[in-house]
């Protein structure tokens, strides 16, 4: 099973990607402002430009960079490049932060196990892009926001945090998503921290933090 240790010394490195308007990046750059978080944010990576994440990349003084797939061969040529540039930072965790693009074969060869994703919405349930709207339509009460290590498919890696968010009568998708992302933020800074810290296992699709 395999376990990954505490990371010593601390802060752990983190590289987030992101996609668009980087609230959850925002939560742990402020979180990383506390020195016994545990972890900083050494860059943001990102799929397209201009956009709000990473100006707070820059506010923040954090190196980033921008690597859109129109500007690679093909999409396992994207992938490439995104590892290499990734590495590049000598990561401990990669987080993927609200980025819309798969990552590939390459990727998770090199940082399998050590990468989350955010999701808002109770995986297995509500997969993919439009999690809030398919709730939503769905008609379920309760929903929320997954954390998960990735693996080869859509928003299918083991679970390693999941917090629940009652839907209003009156909810649209931007009112449960806004509410939503509130909850998720915290479940982002919270358990990113913990895994650094406290090291984490998986065990097929059970994650366990610490020993
Ligand atoms: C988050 O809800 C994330 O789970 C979803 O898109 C949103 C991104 O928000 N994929 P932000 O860019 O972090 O504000």
């Amino acid at each position: 099973m395999p376990w990954f240790e505490p990371v010593s010394p601390l802060p752990a490195r983190l590289v987030v990607l992101v996609s668009g308007s980087g609230s959850n990046l925002q939560a742990l750059l402020d979180a990383s402002r506390i020195r016994s978080y545990g972890a900083k944010v050494v860059a943001v990576g990102a799929d397209r430009g201009h956009i709000p994440a990473l100006q707070r990349a820059s506010d923040a003084a954090v190196p980033s960079f921008v690597l859109p797939v129109a500007d690679c061969a093909d999409r396992a040529a994207w992938d490439s490049a995104l590892t290499e540039r990734v590495a590049s930072y000598r990561p401990d965790l990669v987080v993927l932060a609200g980025f819309l693009k798969l990552t590939g074969a390459a990727f998770l060869a090199r940082f399998g196990g050590r990468t989350v994703n955010t999701h808002p919405a109770l995986l297995p349930a509500f997969p993919g892009i439009r999690a809030p709207a398919d709730a939503l339509r769905h008609g379920v009460r309760v929903t929320g926001a997954t954390l998960f290590v990735i693996d080869t498919g859509v928003d299918t890696g083991p679970i390693v945090a999941q917090r629940a968010v009652d839907v209003e009568d009156d909810d649209d998708e931007q009112s449960l998503h806004e509410r939503i992302k509130k909850v998720e933020r915290g479940m982002l800074v919270e358990t990113v921290g913990q895994m650094v810290r406290e090291g984490y296992s998986i065990d097929g699709r059970r994650v366990r933090i610490g020993r």
